[in-house]
């Protein structure tokens, strides 16, 4: 074990007014590192359909993922499947369908496969296929039964999978001889390096750095062919995976696997080191609040992402520091942070907000957007305080 964030309730479990006095439930959020095969994960696993069957985090409600999306599958479409007779694109944990719907514009045949209900239900009605399931080999295979995929994308949803060898069992089918596999999940070096620890919750079974993948992938006669950085969500990779020798692997491959190595995920110093400035994190912030508090400015959280529940469970912070939430998703509005039980409220509760106003930025990996958008609040003389990866006033 390399981190211990205590017991917690699932980060994405917001409650209703009427759940208040309810007991939540809550679990081990417990961070394990594998010294044989190198992956870090989680041990404490909740029960997917309890964390996925209703789902509140709407891809479509954060507008730089959306502008992601678009470019992303443009790119792609581009590379791998521009002139092909009628390509045909799976997507996992297709959400609302936002990326889909881009992938539809370009003229490709689309199928997502979406465990949550409400989500899968909110796609179809905008005419995004969509078919309400978890993925697994057998959904692959019986995809694959009607007719193999050109490509198939997942979206920060690998990280959620327990079963990676079904998943790959899946996968290898399901692209046949000539598909292609892209994934993108956030990258284990950025979480350490920039101290994202609030990422880590039930959902997210894995935290990858490429060496586990691509050992992964051998196994099953696939091959990582390519791997690029990307900005979005604090740090992610895209990985491509095709059957073996379908492509030239790219340089980029070897360049991360050594990248690694240098930066010390073999070896468990790292994780050590880690955990102690996660610790040192909390009384930092915790400060900071009690500064703030004393000085009788108020303060707000800025968004209510996941994350951000991991970060106030962890530090302690409720009703007695933030006096309410905002956040652009319709589902979360009216509801409260689990744990917490910090009201939410969409962003206009703002408009009129200034001077005497701190806003702790939860979205913390939508900084430059935000900070942007509010431009009003802060003319104002409204503040950000920025927690991660060390709190800052901006
Ligand atoms: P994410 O980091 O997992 O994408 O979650 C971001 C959350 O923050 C999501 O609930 C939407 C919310 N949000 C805002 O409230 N305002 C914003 O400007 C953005 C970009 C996101």
């Amino acid at each position: 074990m390399v981190l211990d964030l205590g017991e917690q309730p699932p980060a994405n479990s917001f409650i209703d007014q009427s759940e208040l006095n309810s007991t939540e439930p809550k679990f081990p959020l417990r961070l394990f590192w594998c010294p044989n095969c190198f992956l870090v994960q989680l041990l404490d696993i909740v029960d997917k359909e309890y964390l996925f069957k209703n789902y509140l985090y709407m891809t479509s409600a954060s507008k730089p993922i959306v502008e992601h999306f678009t470019k992303y599958a443009k790119e792609i479409y581009e590379e791998f499947l521009q002139g092909k007779d009628d390509p045909f694109v799976v997507e996992i944990g297709s959400n609302d369908g936002s990326l889909l719907a881009e992938f539809k514009k370009l003229g490709t045949s689309i199928l997502g496969i979406e465990p949550a209900t409400n989500l899968a239900k909110l796609a179809n009605q905008s005419n995004i296929t969509t078919t309400n399931t978890f993925f697994s080999s057998k959904v692959g295979k019986e995809i694959a039964k009607s007719r193999n995929a050109s490509l198939v994308v997942a979206n920060n949803v690998i990280g959620h999978v327990e079963d990676l060898q079904d998943l790959m069992e899946g996968i290898k089918i399901l692209i046949g001889e000539n598909g292609v596999f892209i994934f993108e999940v956030p990258y284990l070096v950025d979480l350490i390096k920039k101290l994202e620890f609030d990422t880590i919750y039930h959902e997210h079974l894995s935290y990858f750095s490429l060496l586990p993948i691509v050992n992964l992938t051998n196994r099953y006669g696939l091959e990582v062919f390519n791997v690029r950085k990307q900005s979005v969500h604090g740090g992610t990779i895209r990985v491509f995976i095709s059957q073996k020798n379908n492509f030239k692997a790219k340089d980029s491959v070897k360049h991360f696997l050594d990248e690694e190595q240098r930066f010390g995920l073999s070896d468990i110093e790292i994780y050590r080191i880690f955990s102690v400035k996660v610790a040192e994190f909390k009384r930092k912030l915790k400060t900071e609040l009690e500064i703030i508090k004393k000085e009788n400015k108020s303060i707000f959280g800025y968004g209510a992402p996941a994350k951000g529940n991991v970060l106030l469970n962890y530090c302690d912070i409720d009703t007695s520091f933030l006096d309410y939430v905002i956040d652009t998703t319709p589902l979360k509005q009216g509801k409260y942070t689990p744990g917490t039980h910090i009201p939410i409220f969409p962003p206009e509760k703002i408009l009129d907000k200034g001077a005497g106003h701190i806003a702790l930025l939860l979205a913390w990996n939508y900084e430059s957007e935000i900070l942007e958008k509010e431009k009003q609040f802060r003319e104002k003389g409204g503040k950000f305080l920025i927690p991660i990866p060390t709190p800052i006033i901006k």
